[in-house]
């Protein structure tokens, strides 16, 4: 079969390698891809959201099946789009429709949705400009520190967390009155600090029945210690040393049955990746938000540990038969280590090339942010290359990555040197 993949990160350059290595695939596509893609892949150079676009290739290539790897074009409603069209409703999308996309497009209803459905996570209120000074009286009955969220999707930035009250009030204010995040915080949700330990836990459903993933545990901030700006994912392992039998036992009890019998009380259709950000309180699971999508730089530690064949898997989505794959988790533990361009989160340069790429032999890498200039492989984003290696353990995961991860070069290049430091 042909397959479209969309996406240009390091979360789509795994997930093409894993398509790739399928002999149900014919001819794979990514849109728009980059440089590492364009190894194994046909790179179509249209955006994700351009959907008349996404069509075109998909009718003129003969495209029988759309994998979606970021959020959003399924916010934008790309499922629906391909369900609405006669040329393209024979099409599997893996990417569930705009209302279950709401899970991440929106804060609050995702929060309904839990409430709903009792699954643990932290108490809230939210409020628009009409209500802001019932906003600032909720604030003053909360213990610091205070959880501001805009209702929706603000590239990654949409979250403060704030230690002073009068702080808090006024980053309210310019949420609600100053539209500090445009249309994404007309709505502001304030909940309550939990204190704990993140993880993410990442679900496939075709809608009726599902497949829990091996989980994994990534390195949001940019400085050592967990230190300084908050990034897109400097690093990630699997599976999450903290993450035992008794742990996950309540994580499917507490959380991941009643999200999926929620889908089906609410009917909400779901195909796809459900990622269920948690947070690990005392021996307790909370959910700090949902998102519709794989994660990044989670994929390139997740995938490489499923052994069955994903194109077959996607298939079983497609078709409402993901009860008859059985899913085979290598047993070996992975780590991925992020290198990104200096000055990332903040202003970086592109275009630095990049040197050292075939002489790692014993890890995998997978490009984030590259692309081809006058035949050479570039930096083209923050996050440029994930290396990723397997290990008995993450540790021995984590130290072939560090190993080979010296092999690679370009001007400005950082990583953190201490993932895992917390496990
Ligand atoms: P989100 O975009 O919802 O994932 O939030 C971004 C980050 O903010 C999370 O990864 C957490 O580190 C932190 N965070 C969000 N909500 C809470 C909360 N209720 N308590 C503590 N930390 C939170
Ligand atoms: N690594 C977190 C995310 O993909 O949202």
């Amino acid at each position: 079969m042909n397959i479209l993949l969309l996406g240009s990160g390091g979360r789509e350059h795994t997930l093409a390698w894993k398509l790739n290595q399928s002999p149900k695939l014919n001819q794979l596509f990514v849109a728009p891809g980059n440089a590492g893609t364009s190894v194994i892949a046909d790179n179509i150079p249209i955006s994700v959201n351009d959907f008349e676009a996404i069509k075109a290739t998909v009718v003129n290539n003969d495209i029988q099946m759309v994998v979606v790897g970021p959020e959003d074009p399924l916010v934008n409603g790309i499922h629906d789009f391909f369900l609405n069209d006669p040329d393209l409703q024979q099409i599997s999308v893996i990417g569930p429709q705009k209302e279950a996309a709401t899970l991440e497009g929106s804060k609050e209803f995702a929060k309904q949705f839990m409430m709903r459905h009792n699954i643990p996570t932290a108490a809230y209120q939210s409020f628009t400009a009409a209500t802001l000074n019932e906003g600032f009286a909720f604030l003053e009955s909360l213990q610091p520190p205070y959880v501001l969220k805009a209702d929706g999707l603000a590239a990654g930035k949409g979250v403060v967390i704030l230690s002073e009250l009068e702080e808090a009030k006024m980053e309210l204010q310019r949420m609600l009155v100053d539209a500090k995040f445009g249309d994404a915080s007309t709505t502001v949700v304030i909940e309550e600090f939990l204190s704990g330990i993140e993880l993410s836990c990442f679900v496939l459903t075709d809608g009726k029945d599902y497949k829990v993933l091996p989980t994994a545990k990534d390195y949001k901030r940019i400085g050592e210690g967990d230190t300084g700006l908050n990034t897109g994912g400097m690093g990630a392992i699997s599976p999450v040393p903290f993450a035992d039998a008794s742990f996950m036992e309540k994580v499917q009890k507490r959380i991941i049955a009643p999200t999926m019998e929620g889908f089906q009380k609410d009917r909400i259709p779901y195909q796809g990746f459900v990622f269920i950000g948690l947070i690990k309180v005392g021996e307790d699971p909370f959910v700090i938000e949902y998102n519709v999508r794989l994660g990044d730089p989670e994929t390139e530690v997740v995938i490489p540990r499923i052994k069955n064949d994903l194109v077959e898997v996607f298939e079983a989505v497609a078709q409402e038969q993901l009860r008859n794959i059985n899913l085979e988790i290598e047993k070996r533990a992975t780590a991925t280590v992020m290198t990104v361009s200096g000055g990332y989160p903040e202003a970086y340069e592109k275009g630095k090339e990049i040197s050292g790429l075939t002489s790692i032999k014993d890890s995998l890498v997978f490009h984030a942010g590259t692309t081809l200039k006058k035949g050479k492989t570039v930096t083209n984003g923050g996050r440029v290359l994930a290396i990723t290696s397997y290990g008995t353990d993450f540790k021995e995961a984590l130290a072939q990555s560090y190993q080979n991860v010296k092999n690679i070069s370009f001007e400005g290049m950082y990583y953190r040197s201490d993932l895992g430091f917390d496990l």
